[in-house]
């Protein structure tokens, strides 16, 4: 019995850590962007070290501020934004949180 519930605390504490991860796998972020190195888009190190708060990229995934790490191939990663526009302010901000705990 106790080893159910500890299990179910910690089954609840991952999934909750893991939002902003779940997010990026499930929307394919992944696939263009690798947690250190550079490939089709800039590593997540690379972007968290461009942006000083969640606030910031919450802006730029909502389209409201300017690209600023690679602008000149920002029109690959416009046809991405499109794909999450249907999140939720709390689901951005996971997401922006996810990417900005590689710093
Ligand atoms: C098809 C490849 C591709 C996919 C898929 C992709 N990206 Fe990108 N991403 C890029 C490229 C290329 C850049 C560089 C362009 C730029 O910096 O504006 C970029 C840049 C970024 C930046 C930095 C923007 C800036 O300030 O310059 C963020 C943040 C980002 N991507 C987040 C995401 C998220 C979140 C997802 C998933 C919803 C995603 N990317 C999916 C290719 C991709």
């Amino acid at each position: 019995m106790k080893k159910l519930i500890l299990t179910g605390l910690l089954v609840a504490g991952v999934s909750f850590a893991a939002d902003g991860r779940a997010i990026f796998q499930s929307k394919g972020c992944a696939s263009c962007h690798q947690v250190a190195v550079d490939t089709v888009g800039p590593s997540l190190k690379k972007i968290a070290q461009a942006y000083g708060s969640v606030d910031e990229l919450v802006k730029y995934l909502k389209r409201q501020a300017q690209p600023k790490v690679w602008p000149e191939k920002a029109a690959i990663m416009s046809a991405q934004l499109a794909m999450i526009k249907n999140l939720s302010d709390a689901e951005l901000k996971a997401l922006a949180e996810f990417i900005l705990s590689h710093k």
